[in-house]
């Protein structure tokens, strides 16, 4: 059974960022193979990975929607699944699938129960499946099945950043899921902490943030340069933060060596 990482939060927050560095953690240090899952509409966890994403599974969705595939004998069923299998990107340690922009106005429910159907089984031969999500996060409802083993919701040091994140828990408890661990971060946190009045404001909406993770300039410049995350260095204040939150935050099973490993 893999441990499914989700990470949520309010836009431009660093949820791309934080799953890459994630992904970049688990395969490197824990040496460990990661199913990354892009599901938000706005893909971008692709690049962060040092990938080049070219098809998603809103491409087949909306190929299949407008009559533009050629069966060739196959059933529905198994084009979806020979479908999204062509559409993983397979790197050494890691896979990549990417979901791609949402439905459109017409009716996708037929395709939609077919795509979930193998949707759900991605990432289920991996010890770990890492998630970047949507803000909204209402795509986790409308799959068949779904656990998440640990979801890290992202905020900015803000009180708008602080009253989102108050929302997104009250979202993630709603959500028809097995939710095991929630865990609550800020990123891009300034030398001096956090602002007293955020820490007030988290107070009194009884959120307690886990891990402040600081705003880092040779992440920042990765970005602005279009460098993955496997560019910054190993030191690195944010990646060394997200290590620290992880070997905290991970079940220690996941840390032991299994044959095969490398
Ligand atoms: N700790 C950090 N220090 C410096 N820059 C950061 C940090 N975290 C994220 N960033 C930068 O902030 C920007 C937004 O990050 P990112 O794209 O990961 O956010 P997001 O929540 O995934 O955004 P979106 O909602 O648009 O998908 C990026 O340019 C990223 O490089
Ligand atoms: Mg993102």
């Amino acid at each position: 059974m893999a441990f499914n990482i989700a990470v949520a939060g309010k836009g431009g927050t660093g949820k791309s960022t934080l799953s890459a560095l994630m992904v970049r953690y688990i395969t490197e240090e824990l040496g460990k193979p990661v199913s990354a899952v892009d599901a938000d509409p706005n893909a971008s966890l692709g690049s962060l990975l040092g990938l080049h994403v070219q098809s998603t599974v809103a491409d087949i969705r909306d190929d299949i929607v407008e009559k533009k595939v050629d069966f060739s004998g196959m059933s529905k069923d198994r084009y979806i699944e020979y479908a999204i299998e062509e559409s993983i990107i397979e790197k050494d340690k890691f896979d990549l699938l990417t979901m791609g922009r949402p439905e459109g106005p017409k009716c996708y429910c037929y395709v939609n129960n077919l795509l979930r159907k193998y949707l759900d089984k991605v990432g289920t031969t991996y010890p770990f499946v890492v998630t970047d999500n949507e803000a909204g996060m209402e795509h986790l409802s409308r799959r068949t099945t779904n656990n998440i083993d640990l979801l890290m919701i992202v905020s900015e040091p803000t009180i708008v950043g602080a009253m989102t994140m108050q929302r997104i828990i009250q979202l993630a408890d709603s959500l028809p899921i097995t939710l095991r661990k929630k865990i609550c971060v800020m990123n891009r946190v300034p030398k001096n902490g956090i602002h007293e009045n955020v820490q007030q404001k988290l107070d009194s909406l009884g959120i307690e943030i886990a891990a402040i993770l600081p705003f880092d300039e040779e992440v920042y410049n990765a970005a602005a340069s279009g460098e993955s995350v496997f560019e910054v260095s190993r030191e690195n204040a944010l990646y060394t933060k997200m290590r620290d939150f992880l070997q905290k935050h991970l079940p220690s099973s996941m840390f032991e060596k299994t044959v095969g490993d490398c």
